[in-house]
This record gives C-alpha cells, sequence and structure tokens, in this order.
C-alpha cells in the first residue's frame, strides 16, 4: 500500500539501473575482445604524456627532467618522446562538466604510457560542480584494471605487492548511484568474470615471474556475497593453475589490523584486492613506509598504462605560491615504474637507488613544502647528480 505511492519513483530507478547494466554488458564484451598486452619494444617511438592538476605541473616537470635526464639517447634519437597535455584541470573540466575533456582524452590516447600528478577530485562542499574523478575516468577510458602498488621497508622486511583491481567494483558506477526518493539513496557495485580474472592472473603472473611464493586475496566476501564471493571464488579457481604459489585469503577487517602485526605482516607478498578495499589499504600500507608521498602507482592495461603519485593536487600550495616547494618524490617514483614497464629496467633501477639514498639513507635536502626547505627543482638536481655516481 504504502509502497505504492512511491511506483512513479521506483520506475524511475529500474530504468536508471537498466541502463547501467547494459553499460556494463557492453564493457564485458568490450574486455572479451581484448588482445594480448602491448608489445613496447616494437614501436619505432614510445610517447610519454605528462599531466596533471594543482601542483601537478610543478612537480611532473621535474619528473619529465629526470626521466628525460636518464633516457637523453633515446630521446635525442627520438626513440622516445615527451608531451605536455594541458587541460586537465578542474576549472576546466568544471566549465565543461565532464571528467576528461574530449580533446585531452584525445591526447591522452595518442600516447603509450602517462605519467600523471595528482588531479583534482570534487567532493561536496568544493566549489565545483560534482565531475566524476579525472583518475578514475582515465582508468576507465583506457581500461587500466591493474592498479599496481608497491610498498618496501627492507628494514622491517616488508615487501608487499598490491595488485588492485581498477574499473570494477564500487568505483564502476561509482558516480551513477540513485536517489530513488529522498529518503532512500542506493549505489551499486559491479564485478565481471572478464574484469575479476584478468586482475587475478596479472597478480599471479607477477608473483610467478619474480620468485613470489604468496598471493593473497582480500575480500568481505562473508558478507557481501554476490561480487566479493565471485571474485573469491575466481581466486581459488584460477589459484589451482599455480601450483607452486600458496594462495591464501583474508577479509579486508582482520586484513587492515594484521598490516599492523609486526610479527605477521611481513610475511605477506603479493596482495589482490576488488577496487574500495585496494584503495583503502594501500594508503594504510604507504603510511608505514613514510606516508603515500612516498609512494608511487602504476596502472596497467593492455593497451595502455598510466604511472601517478598518489597525493592530492594541494590546490592551496599552488594558491600561496608554493609549488614551487612540492615534493615530486612519488611522481619521481611512479617515473622509475614508467621506465621499468617500458623496458628501460636499467635506467629504472638507477633511479630507484637514487630515490632510496636521497630520501633515506643520505638525505641531503629536506622537503617542507614551503621555503624552509628545497624546492622541486633542487631536488630533481639532487637526484639527477645521485644517478651520475651510481
Ligand atoms: C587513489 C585515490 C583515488 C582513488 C581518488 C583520488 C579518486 O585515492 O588513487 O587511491 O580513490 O582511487
Ligand atoms: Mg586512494
Amino acid at each position: 500500500m504504502g509502497i505504492n505511492m512511491y511506483s512513479a519513483q521506483i520506475e524511475a530507478a529500474k530504468e536508471k539501473f537498466g541502463k547501467l547494466l547494459e553499460e556494463q554488458l557492453n564493457r564485458v564484451e568490450e574486455m572479451k575482445k581484448q588482445g594480448d598486452f602491448i608489445n613496447y619494444k616494437a614501436l619505432d617511438k614510445i610517447i610519454i604524456g605528462v599531466c596533471g592538476d594543482g601542483i601537478g605541473p610543478a612537480i611532473t616537470s621535474q619528473a619529465q627532467r629526470v626521466l628525460e635526464y636518464l633516457l637523453a639517447d633515446e630521446v635525442k634519437q627520438g626513440k622516445v618522446e615527451f608531451k605536455v597535455i594541458d587541460g586537465l584541470t578542474i576549472e576546466r573540466r568544471a566549465a565543461e562538466k565532464v571528467a576528461i575533456p574530449a580533446d585531452v582524452l584525445k591526447e591522452l590516447k595518442e600516447c603509450h604510457v602517462i605519467l600523471k600528478g595528482p588531479t583534482t577530485t570534487p567532493r561536496k562542499g568544493d566549489p565545483w560542480p560534482n565531475v566524476e574523478s579525472a583518475n578514475v575516468a582515465m582508468r576507465k577510458e583506457l581500461d587500466l584494471f591493474a592498479n599496481v602498488r608497491p610498498v618496501r621497508i627492507p628494514e622491517q622486511g616488508i615487501d608487499w605487492t598490491f595488485y588492485r583491481e581498477n574499473t570494477e567494483g564500487a568505483y564502476a558506477v561509482g558516480s551513477k548511484g540513485v536517489h530513488v526518493t529522498e529518503d532512500l539513496g542506493v549505489d551499486f557495485t559491479v564485478v565481471t568474470s572478464q574484469g575479476t580474472e584478468r586482475i587475478i592472473r596479472a597478480a599471479f603472473e607477477y608473483a610467478k615471474a619474480n620468485g613470489k611464493t604468496r598471493v593473497t586475496a582480500v575480500t568481505k566476501a562473508n558478507i557481501i556475497k554476490t561480487t566479493d564471493g565471485k571474485f573469491l571464488d575466481m581466486f581459488r579457481e584460477i589459484a589451482k593453475e599455480y601450483p607452486n604459489i600458496t594462495a591464501d585469503d583474508w577479509y579486508i577487517d582482520i586484513m587492515t589490523a594484521k598490516l599492523v602485526d609486526e610479527k605477521r605482516r611481513k610475511d605477506f607478498q603479493v596482495l589482490v584486492l576488488p577496487n574500495l578495499y585496494g584503495d583503502i589499504l594501500t594508503d594504510e600500507a604507504a603510511e608505514f613506509q613514510g606516508g603515500v608521498g612516498t609512494a608511487g602507482s602504476a596502472n596497467i592495461g593492455k593497451c595502455y598504462a598510466m604511472f601517478e603519485a598518489i597525493h592530492g593536487s594541494a590546490p592551496r600550495m599552488v594558491d600561496e605560491g608554493r609549488d614551487i616547494y612540492a615534493d615530486p618524490c612519488s611522481v619521481i617514483r611512479a617515473g622509475a615504474m614508467l621506465l621499468s614497464h617500458i623496458g628501460y629496467t636499467k635506467e629504472a633501477d638507477k633511479l630507484y637507488k637514487a630515490l632510496d639514498i636521497c630520501t633515506i639513507t643520505e638525505k641531503k635536502l629536506v622537503m617542507t613544502g614551503r621555503d624552509t626547505g628545497a624546492t622541486s627543482e633542487e631536488f630533481a638536481n639532487y637526484i639527477m647528480d645521485t644517478t651520475r655516481n651510481l
């Protein structure tokens, strides 16, 4: 009886839900058609796009200098080209009310790999319209399904690699929930066989190629039975194909606790998880390493790959004219991951070593985010000087 008064709203919600299902089923068909990973070695030229917002340009330009320095010969010979892509600013996105303006997306798709500084994600109360996160949109548009986030603290025996699913889960239609009535809001979480299989396989393949002996799935399958349940079932199935790797699974709540258990946490090696749990757990993990500002993140798909800093765009630093003091360490680390991904492993190793020296063992410069510390440019110079002696 009471429900009938809402029948128009329920119909409207059903219609929206129907559209979402159509979109997601189309995505499944696209995934079925997907071929193999791109082979960078077969390309005449690798185009590296560079973009970001807020303090983004200040720090990505420094990371670009470092990469150009390490790849000087390749750049000279035209084998590697850098392309700065402007226009991913919150002002442009707000004016057009889109997550990524069409011309920017076109430019991004003309690159093979992308080095991305932070972008601004509007939230309630901001002066910006509630456009979708550029980050999330880019991951979806370029189908960057594997978000790989390493966390290493050698002196504590910690060497974790997180494989966060990057295109599904709570994020797939995160900006398309439905306010059914004034009182009832519903969001959706999405899982597909194709999307789940490719992330779980990526994690096991990484483990196999890198001598890791354990892969751990993290879900809340006891409660979120359909989507997390499917993720866990597929994990168990695929694990059977890797008899030399121990496969176990944990629920996200106890896993969050175990990461602070100094006796147990060093035993984890590769972790594979749905999108939202991956988002949360990787921030926690990065905190042990020195904060999210010290972490880099790779977003890998079959055609494209994007490497990013995992901190925010700090618009206040820009307003106060302090962006020249922003710490470029996270985006430079993302640059090292990029180098290794496109096959320049020697240069990547040098850069990883230099980052360790400059931020842990030697630490000749201090970054404070203001004029009491070094500038991003000075830090980049320090990194380049350090690689010279390696
Ligand atoms: C991350 C960030 C993003 C996410 C935000 C900025 C959309 O927190 O890369 O982890 O939630 O994925
Ligand atoms: Mg996050």
